[in-house]
């Protein structure tokens, strides 16, 4: 009843964690019953390891948190060898998420995953708003779609490719994606931000731009989502801001077919697994025989 699919990429519920949020799932063990979820998305792994940003990387806000950690991480060669096996064992499916500055290198790291044992599919990270150069493969289209076409052609991963909000539409970029075989568009990456202490004169991030993320984003989240179900035939992941199941069941009927928990797992770390229960009761009330019947059910008419 929960089990859904997203082109080449089957799911058994749609209920996925979101890069980033969940560490590489370990330091999650004592609150979340992992192989409840639909899928586990690592934090982004790049070609080489990376320090990341200056500190301080995180901020809270009144409206959400900022970060700019700056794809902190050890390298593609470390996660598969000491990451990849034990997130494998875990009994959800496993969507890792990569970064990389050219579609040689997004290549290389794909021509490894295809060979793997272990994963469900790859997101791409094209739209990360704290390294140089990190949106530069989210924010024009025939880049955007030149990767996805590389790193399908690698073998038969499904291929997700995660988007940024930071443009004026992200429906010529869905597009674009969707038209080079992207499996589903994950929406959205946060929204560039920025926090300031007056009275130093200073941004209050090292990096001194970041993302925000949280409930803030959510309205903007449900709008990008919405228009661009309206308007490209490809499965969407929703991910801004969700808190709890009514915000899931609001991203489904706006167009999602899954979703990604991301802020939230900081502050209510148990929440990810919760939703995969209180999604079958809704299943239930709402008489449907599968979940998926509820995507893009919203109405506009009067
Ligand atoms: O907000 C974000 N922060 N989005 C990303 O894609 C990467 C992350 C970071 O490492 O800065």
């Amino acid at each position: 009843v929960l089990a859904v699919k997203l082109n080449r990429l089957s799911l058994a519920n749609p209920i996925l964690v979101a890069s980033g949020t969940f560490g590489y799932a370990k330091e999650m063990t004592a609150f979340v019953d992992f192989k409840k979820l639909g899928g586990i998305i690592p934090k982004t792994v790049t070609p080489q390891p990376r320090a990341g940003n200056p500190p301080p990387r995180t901020v809270e806000t009144a409206s959400g948190m900022l970060n700019s950690i700056g794809l902190d991480n050890d390298g593609f060669d470390q996660f598969m060898a000491e990451k990849l096996p034990y997130l494998a064992d875990l009994g959800s499916s496993v969507i890792v998420n990569i970064a990389a500055k050219t579609n040689d290198e997004f290549r290389r790291m794909a021509d490894v995953l295809n060979a793997a044992e272990g994963v469900a599919a790859v997101e791409l990270n094209i739209s990360c708003p704290n390294v140089s150069g990190g949106v530069d493969f989210g924010t024009n289209p025939e880049l955007a779609a030149s990767v996805v076409e590389t790193v399908c052609s690698a073998g038969p991963l499904p291929v997700i490719a995660k988007l940024t909000p930071n443009v004026t539409s992200v429906i010529p970029i869905a597009q674009a994606v969707a038209d080079a075989g992207a499996d589903a568009v994950s929406l959205i990456n946060t929204f560039q931000g920025m926090a300031i202490d007056w009275k130093k004169r200073k941004p209050i991030l090292g990096n001194v731009l970041g993302g925000l993320s949280g409930p803030a984003i959510k309205p903007l989240a449900l709008r990008i989502v919405w228009q661009v179900a309206q308007a490209v035939k490809i499965p969407i992941i929703g991910v801004g801001g969700i808190q709890c199941l009514n915000d899931v069941m609001e991203f489904l009927v706006a167009g999602a077919t899954a979703v990604q928990v991301g802020t939230a797992n900081f502050y209510n770390p148990g929440l990810s697994s919760e939703l995969v229960s209180q999604l079958a009761e809704v299943v239930q009330q709402e008489g449907v025989s599968n979940i998926s019947e509820l995507v893009g059910t919203l109405r506009t008419d009067a």
